[in-house]
């Protein structure tokens, strides 16, 4: 049973009871629907409260029954809503806790709501890329007023009750009531129980002292901050209507809208990423029952760049955590960093001062290994070195307590290697954190061959504590995201021997909606970090061809922002990357050593290189078990790499252009002589969805 049914008295009771947040599945609405026939039908019955049992009173739409036709199965939402507003017998919502989406909509469909304090109400549909489409468009905004229901649709950003219930004129909330919601409701039902007529939503008029002025200026905001999605500019249109249509014509305007987003790419984007994020956290051999290990502290080795982040991470969490340097100056240098960091976020009003101090509170540093005896998780962010890193693991095997996760934050290292310095590889693991480790929201936790079970659950559940992604990678040379970059990385330098600037492959790339070109991109984090894992890569693997434009840019001693020039010129405090000539000549020089002829190339040609090296390499990637699944390398690259989220990760944007169309543009790259035609050969994996008419997603 899905929602139960009981008669208080003068008053029947339908508890919505569809864990987690009573999602409004087919089963739930039926179960709602009979309760509401059943109340018509007893005489004794002279009103109904609507009820949410646990944790919501509705959390909206059911999304395990999403894409499938039972979301759209008799009685829909629309055939529910309609029911309950048509029901001639008072209809009283007691809403509580969460009240989203399809949750709203069936409450404005009640003829009154009361609502508990501290209830977070949202339309949230529009970070789906949807609208509200069960009449909330309609609604909300006859119910709230037309600019806080416009904020509120077009946000979808949830908004406290008591909030809501102070907007002059609001006719959402009939009653707060503050002790207990069920007795509270039952009261005020039997108050109105025989009030007539009806009071109905549907009845109230929308309106705005300036309607036509207000909106064209919410027009105006509206597109300008949501450039590449359709969706806010579809939902204010339909909050318009509200105000300028009859209720049926508005509705059909809402379904209309609705229909029409279902369909766009970004709303498809948006949906996928939507459920990529939740799919992430699934291992397929590792059950959600696994026990986890307790982890009260945490020791992080290394006071640098990553080390302060990754420390940061955990205090925020309210976990202490104990730093080892090797020198004192090293770890006065690392807490200053972490000091001022946190008194940047102060001064800009983003942390209160009390808060500071408690999470500096939790921080302690040390120069000896037996202070970290007592840690249940160490984290290593020393140099990338294979020798400091085996000190590093011999010492905290001998030191850690049994059962200590033992972690390293390792770029491009062999954490099997790592692992076996100890006496414990099955709890030892990479935790892969992003720059900067404490805002960036990416985490790969890389699984070694000897990772125990249970360590793997234990990260994972750490990884969403601290409120990161975390997405499972198998070990290789980068992992999933940097294994993937270095082709893009290799495509991008390709394009400077044939005719580019860095200047035209950066914009093409950021038109095409990544947050940074690629030599931006490399002037920010260092030029000089890929030029050391060149050396020792391409070392190894002297068959392998790249450009030698980036080497030739860091022998000038150009390795980016923090020397003041990289593949731009920089103005000492400024972040603005200025074209530079000496490297547009450096580079048309190297290109006459190649007795290369420069090209004109275009955007379109400059965008498909780049990201389809990415979708190939990530197609190598899936069918070598490294990363589980298709949309984990879109979460990896939506959360850790800026690719554009209205796209869906380079794998949904392949999907979304057809891996047969991906394929032939392969095709035509690896008849350039100056790319390299081994590697556009398709994947194994790629080549066979083509064969079989299928996408990544299948
Ligand atoms: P960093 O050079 O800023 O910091 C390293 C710190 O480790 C220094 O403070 C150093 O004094 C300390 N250290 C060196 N040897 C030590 C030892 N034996 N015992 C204790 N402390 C020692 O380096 P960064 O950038 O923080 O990198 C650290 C690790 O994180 C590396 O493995 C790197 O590959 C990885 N990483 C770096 C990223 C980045 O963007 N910088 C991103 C992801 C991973």
């Amino acid at each position: 049973m899905t929602a139960k049914y009981e008669v208080r008295g003068p008053v029947a009771v339908i508890t919505l009871d569809n864990p987690p947040v009573n999602g409004l599945g087919f089963e739930t609405r039926k179960a709602a629907a009979e309760g509401v026939e059943r109340a018509q039908n007893d005489a004794a019955v002279k009103a109904i409260v609507i009820a949410g049992a646990g944790k919501a009173f509705s959390g909206g739409a059911d999304i395990r029954e999403f894409g499938s036709p039972k979301a759209l199965a008799e009685p829909n939402l629309h055939s529910l809503i309609n029911l309950v507003e048509s029901c001639d017998k008072p209809v009283v919502a007691a809403l509580h806790t969460v009240v989203m989406g399809g949750g709203l909509e069936l409450a404005l469909g009640c003829h009154y709501r009361v609502v508990m304090p501290g209830t977070k109400v949202a339309l949230p549909e529009v970070k789906l890329g949807l609208l509200p489409g069960g009449g909330g468009t309609q609604r909300l905004p006859r119910a709230l007023g037309v600019e806080p229901a416009l904020n509120m649709i077009v946000s979808g950003e949830p908004v406290n009750a008591e909030l809501l219930a102070q907007v002059p004129g609001q006719k959402l909330f009939d009653r707060v009531i503050e002790g207990d919601l069920l007795e509270g409701a039952l009261a005020f039902a039997a108050e109105i129980a025989d009030a007539r007529p009806l009071p109905k939503v549907r009845e109230l008029k929308a309106r705005h002292p300036e309607a036509e002025a207000f909106f064209q200026f919410a027009r105006n905001t509206v597109s300008a901050m949501s450039k590449n999605f359709p969706a806010p500019l579809r939902c204010l249109e339909s909050v318009a209507a509200a105000v300028n249509m009859k209720f049926e014509d508005g509705m059909k305007f809402e379904r209309e809208g609705f229909t029409a987003l279902m369909f766009t790419p970004e709303s498809k984007a948006l949906r996928h990423a939507f459920f990529a994020e939740r799919a992430a956290s699934k291992i397929p051999d590792v059950p959600e029952t696994t026990p986890v290990r307790a982890i009260n502290k945490i020791a992080v080795i290394g006071a640098g760049t990553m080390g302060g982040g990754i420390s940061m991470n955990f205090l925020n969490a309210g976990i202490p955590v104990v730093i080892l340097e090797t020198q004192q100056e090293a770890l006065e240098r690392g807490v200053a960093t972490i000091r001022k960091n946190y008194e940047a976020q102060v001064k800009k009003g983003k942390l209160k001062e009390d808060k500071y101090a408690q999470r500096m509170a939790l921080l302690s540093t040390t120069l000896a290994y037996a202070d970290l005896a007592d840690a249940d998780l160490v984290i290593e962010a020393v140099f990338e070195d294979i020798a400091v890193k085996e000190a590093v693991f011999k010492q905290l095997d001998a030191v850690m307590k049994p059962g200590a996760i033992l972690a390293s934050n390792t770029s491009t290292l062999d954490v099997d290697k790592i692992a076996a310095f100890t006496k414990r590889p099955q709890d030892v693991i990479g935790t892969h954190f992003f720059s900067p480790a404490n805002v960036m929201k990416l985490l790969e936790v890389v699984r070694g061959k000897h990772t125990a079970k249970d360590v793997l659950a234990t990260v994972m559940q750490l990884g969403k504590k601290i409120r990161k992604t975390c997405v499972v990678s198998g070990v290789c040379d980068g992992f999933i995201g940097n294994r993937m970059i270095e082709q893009y990385s290799r495509q991008a330098g390709f394009l400077l021997d044939e005719g580019c600037t860095p200047e035209q492959v950066d914009k093409a790339v950021e038109k095409f909606g990544f947050a940074m070109g690629p030599f931006r991109m490399g002037d920010l984090a260092g030029n000089d970090v890929g030029w050391y894992i060149r050396k020792r890569r391409y070392q190894e693997k002297p068959e392998l061809r790249y450009s030698r434009t980036a080497d030739l840019l860091c022998e000038q001693g150009r390795f980016g922002q923090k020397t003041g020039a990289g593949w731009y010129d920089y103005v000492p405090g400024k972040r603005d990357a200025m074209p530079s000539q000496l490297v547009v000549d450096m580079i048309a020089k190297h290109r006459a050593e190649l007795g290369v002829a420069p090209r004109k190339i275009s955007d379109e040609e400059i965008v498909q290189r780049l990201v389809y090296a990415l979708v190939n390499e990530a197609a190598h990637i899936l069918e070598e078990g490294i990363a589980t699944r298709a949309s984990d390398i879109d979460m990896v690259y939506l959360t850790g790499y800026g690719f554009p989220l209205w796209r869906g990760g380079p794998m949904c944007y392949a999907d979304t252009v057809g891996l047969f169309n991906v394929v032939q543009s392969m095709k035509r790259f690896a008849k350039n002589p100056l790319d390299d035609a081994k590697f556009w050969q398709p994947a194994p994996l790629l080549a066979r969805l083509v064969a079989e008419g299928k996408s990544f997603n299948d």
